[in-house]
């Protein structure tokens, strides 16, 4: 691919740092911002070119004035929407960011038709479904980005405790993008050692729980939910794609009768590469994990039902 191209939509707080941190690791070549509001994604635009001039990146930062301006991308990140405030569930931000999500998919469709999806919104997994729904879209072009974020959730707790390279920690977290998410010890790692060989086990309860809550810890601190961990988290997806890694990164992909689900997204082990979600990773999971895994699903497929009952769907 020679010019590699990525649209944001929406210029928030993790769209404009998800392409801040894109054109400082010089990623692709070309990145377009568009936000319903245009001011935004004209100022962040300009703001962040300007500062390329010092890192000696090759990237171009636009931005476009309507949809249609953002034409023939590679990749689309979707940002847009209402992020979480205090006191405010994931869910909570269900029917909002549904119509918002819908019109921007039937404009992804039209104008980058041959594109992969990032979705970030939240609810993530359910944005995740509603995406690859309305699209139509083979669902390996269409991923949710969420395990990549909790796992760096998770590696941050662990390191705290272990003091070992948080470069080397490797943490797998899977289920929903939510109360129900599963951080996953025995799938996660500090230089090649399974961490449950080095964490006691009342420190790997609290690990997991600081995972779980990690998004709302930030949350009370800024009164708005995280943008770096989460930039850098889209940044990790963008790159494992465009250089065609086949790398495994947990992202949140439509199920096909994967860990015995259908009609429901759900974050898992998968491998990116070029084409997208190449390969769906399916394990043996315990009986203790299945069950947490039914309870994720279950709470999805009810947000999935809410979307159903008022025809979003
Ligand atoms: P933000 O409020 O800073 O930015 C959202 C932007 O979307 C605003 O600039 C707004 O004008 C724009 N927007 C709204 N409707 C639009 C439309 N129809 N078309 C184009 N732009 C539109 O919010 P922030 O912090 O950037 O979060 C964005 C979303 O990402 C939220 O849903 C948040 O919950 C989610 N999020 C998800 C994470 C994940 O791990 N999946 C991590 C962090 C945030
Ligand atoms: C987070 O986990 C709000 O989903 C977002 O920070």
């Amino acid at each position: 691919m020679t010019n590699r191209r990525v649209g944001i939509i929406g210029a928030g707080a993790v769209g404009s740092t998800t392409a801040y941190t894109l054109a400082m690791l010089e990623v692709c070549q070309e990145i377009i911002l568009y936000d319903i509001v245009p001011e935004m994604a004209i100022g962040k635009s300009i703001d962040i070119a300007q500062a390329t001039n010092f890192s000696r990146k090759n990237t171009r930062i636009g931005f476009a004035a309507n949809p249609s301006q953002m034409r023939d991308c590679d990749i689309v990140i979707v940002t847009a929407g209402v992020p979480r405030k205090k006191d405010m569930t994931r869910a909570d931000l269900l029917m909002i960011n549904a119509k918002i999500v819908g019109e921007i998919v039937r404009d992804i469709v039209e104008y980058s038709p041959h594109a992969l999806i990032i979705c970030v919104s939240n609810p993530l997994d359910v944005m995740t479904y509603l995406m690859q729904r309305l699209s139509g879209w083979d669902r390996k072009r269409i991923m949710g980005m969420a395990g990549a974020l909790d796992g760096a959730r998770m590696a941050y707790e662990l390191n705290k405790v272990t003091n070992i390279s948080l470069a080397q920690t490797q943490a797998m977290v899977i289920g929903e993008h939510g109360p129900n998410m599963i951080p996953y010890p025995t799938l996660s790692t500090i230089g090649g050692i399974p961490v449950e060989l080095l964490v006691g086990k009342n420190d790997l309860e609290s690990i997991i729980e600081n995972t779980r809550t990690g998004g709302a810890q930030i949350v009370k601190y800024l009164q708005t939910s995280a943008y770096y961990a989460p930039a850098r988290s889209i940044v990790a997806m963008v790159e494992a794609i465009f250089n065609d890694a086949k790398t495994i990164i947990s992202s949140s992909v439509v199920l096909e009768g994967e860990y015995g689900y259908s009609d429901t997204a759900l974050c898992v082990p998968v491998v990116l590469g070029i084409g997208g979600v190449e390969k769906i990773v399916e394990l043996e999971v315990p009986s203790q994990i299945k069950t947490k895994l039914d309870k994720a699903v279950a709470s999805i497929q009810s947000n999935i039902a809410i979307l159903k009952e008022h025809n979003v769907l």
